[in-house]
């Protein structure tokens, strides 16, 4: 199976579980989506900073690295919101949030270090998946400035893992 299938299906078979999980749960969803989706820009970060350590400095190192900087901070940002909106209110979500994020953080890990384009295009698929998400959120339940904000800083997140996976 190719990488780009395989992490279709591997985003599909997650995102139907947890869409079955969080029915009418929507900040509670937002919020381990927000935690799980923060998790691979550390991860690149973490690869590249030991892969600097270790003398092996790609081209666009620098870039990359800050590039990924800003986007878990933005990523927290969006935390921080669904926190604020009860998302992170109960034990059981924390639980499987960060049972999950303690998992995608290592698969990360490995994934960018031996295949890193395919690994930004998991990530650029749950940029994607979190703004279709967000959509599907405001067409229900009508405007809302701050998740319409949100969806769109999605979409740019997955736009520079597009142009990241050139600079490869
Ligand atoms: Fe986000
Ligand atoms: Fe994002």
């Amino acid at each position: 199976m190719e990488m780009k299938n395989f992490n279709s299906f591997v985003l599909t078979v997650t995102v139907t579980i947890l869409d079955f999980l969080y029915q009418g749960r929507d900040y509670q969803r937002f919020w381990v989506l927000e935690e799980i989706a923060r998790a691979p820009y550390f991860a690149f970060l973490s690869v590249l900073h030991f892969q600097e350590s270790m003398g092996l400095r790609g081209i666009s190192q620098n870039e990359l690295m800050r590039e990924h900087f800003e986007q878990s901070v933005n990523e927290t940002e969006h935390l921080d919101y669904m926190e604020s909106r009860g998302g992170s209110r109960y034990w059981i979500d924390r639980f499987v949030a960060r049972h999950l994020v303690l998992l995608y953080y290592w698969i990360n890990v490995v994934y960018y270090w031996v295949a890193p384009r395919s690994a930004y295009h998991m990530s650029y698929e749950v940029e994607i998946h979190a703004a279709e998400t967000y959509a599907k959120y405001l067409a229900l339940k009508g405007p809302d400035e701050k998740i319409l904000e949100i969806l769109n800083d999605e979409l740019h997140h997955a736009h520079e893992l597009e142009l990241a996976i050139e600079k490869l």
